[in-house]
Order: structure tokens, then C-alpha cells, then sequence
């Protein structure tokens, strides 16, 4: 449905809310695959599921529909490479370039990743160019080390910072 809305004007309205970063994982038969995820989202408590958003053109979504089972890795402050990789390069070498590790759940976790969260694909919602994922939380974990995120903002990375106790 045509509305008007200018696209730029769109990305530049919605890109003011700022959000961090993930890289949605999965593995296929031929290995690791995974694509930078900034539309996460935390759905249900009880029981835990997340959300994610995707593009019907996303060739990781290919591998998640068939397995079933995804993770979603928050990259922290120093994640910006890591982000352009996963979303610019052949999705052959992105794993090649970071390091990672396989977790219980049989997916990769990224060796910088703050937190990560293993999910079953609960539901898969078609609307418009995109897909809503839903996922069922099994497994997680969350770094001891750093406590600072990658943040995204119109268009550019950033960090964040507190401003107060
Ligand atoms: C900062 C940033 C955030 C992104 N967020 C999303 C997203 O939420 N959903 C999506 O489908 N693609 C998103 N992308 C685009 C994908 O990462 C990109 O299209 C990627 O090449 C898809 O890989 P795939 O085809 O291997 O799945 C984002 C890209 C960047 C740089």
C-alpha cells in the first residue's frame, strides 16, 4: 500500500531509537552461518522468548527455518567489525574472520559476544518484506567481562554510557 512516507524519512525517524547490535547464528550443513540483527527484542518472561525481525531475502533465515534453532549473540563496544562483516561480507568467510565457539544447543557463539541466547523457532510470522521470528529461550550465557554494549543510532555505531549509579 502506497502511504507517501518517504523511505529516507522512515529509516531516519525509526534509526532515532537507539538499539544495540546482535549477530543471529544458526548452523547448516555446510557449517556456521549468521547475519547482523539489530531488531531484537525481549517478548515474554515466562516463559522467556525473544523476538527478531528479518528480511525475506536473509540467507541465514533459509537455515533457521530448517533447523529450527538459532542463537542470538549481543555484540558489546568493540563488536562494530564483527557487525559490518556479518552483515557485508560473503556469508561463507564471516565465521573465518571471528572467533567463536560451538555451545550445547549445537550453534555458534562469538567469542565477544556480552551475552547469547540460544532459541528454538517457536513461530514464524510473515508480514510485508520481512519475517517476525519467535523464539523460545533453552540455553543461555553472559560475559563476566565486559559490561560495555555496541549501540546503534541513524546510521552509526556508538557506545553508551551511564548517567548515574
Ligand atoms: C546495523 C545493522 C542492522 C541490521 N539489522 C537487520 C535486521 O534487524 N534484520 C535483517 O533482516 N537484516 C538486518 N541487517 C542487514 C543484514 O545484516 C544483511 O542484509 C545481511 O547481509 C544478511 O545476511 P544473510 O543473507 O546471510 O542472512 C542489518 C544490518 C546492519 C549493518
Amino acid at each position: 500500500m502506497e502511504t507517501g512516507i518517504d523511505i529516507n524519512d522512515f529509516k531516519k525517524a525509526v534509526g532515532s531509537f537507539v538499539t544495540g547490535i546482535t549477530v543471529v547464528s544458526a548452523t547448516s550443513k555446510f557449517g556456521p552461518v549468521g547475519f547482523t540483527c539489530q531488531s531484537f527484542t525481549s517478548l515474554s518472561l515466562s516463559p522467556p522468548m525473544i523476538l527478531i525481525s528479518v528480511a525475506k531475502t536473509s540467507r541465514t533465515y533459509s537455515t533457521i527455518s530448517q533447523c529450527k534453532r538459532f542463537c542470538v549473540n549481543i555484540l558489546d563496544v568493540d563488536g562494530e567489525p564483527i557487525a559490518r562483516d556479518f552483515a557485508e561480507v560473503e556469508p561463507e568467510i564471516r565465521f573465518v574472520k571471528h572467533p567463536w565457539k560451538m555451545n550445547s544447543g549445537g550453534n555458534p557463539v562469538l567469542a565477544a559476544a556480552l551475552a547469547w541466547l540460544d532459541c528454538d523457532l517457536s513461530e514464524t510470522i510473515d508480514v510485508e518484506d520481512h519475517l517476525i521470528i519467535l523464539g523460545r529461550v533453552l540455553t543461555l550465557g553472559c560475559s563476566e567481562g565486559s559490561e560495555a554494549p555496541l549501540a546503534y543510532f541513524r546510521g552509526s555505531f556508538g557506545g553508551f554510557k551511564k548517567l548515574s549509579r
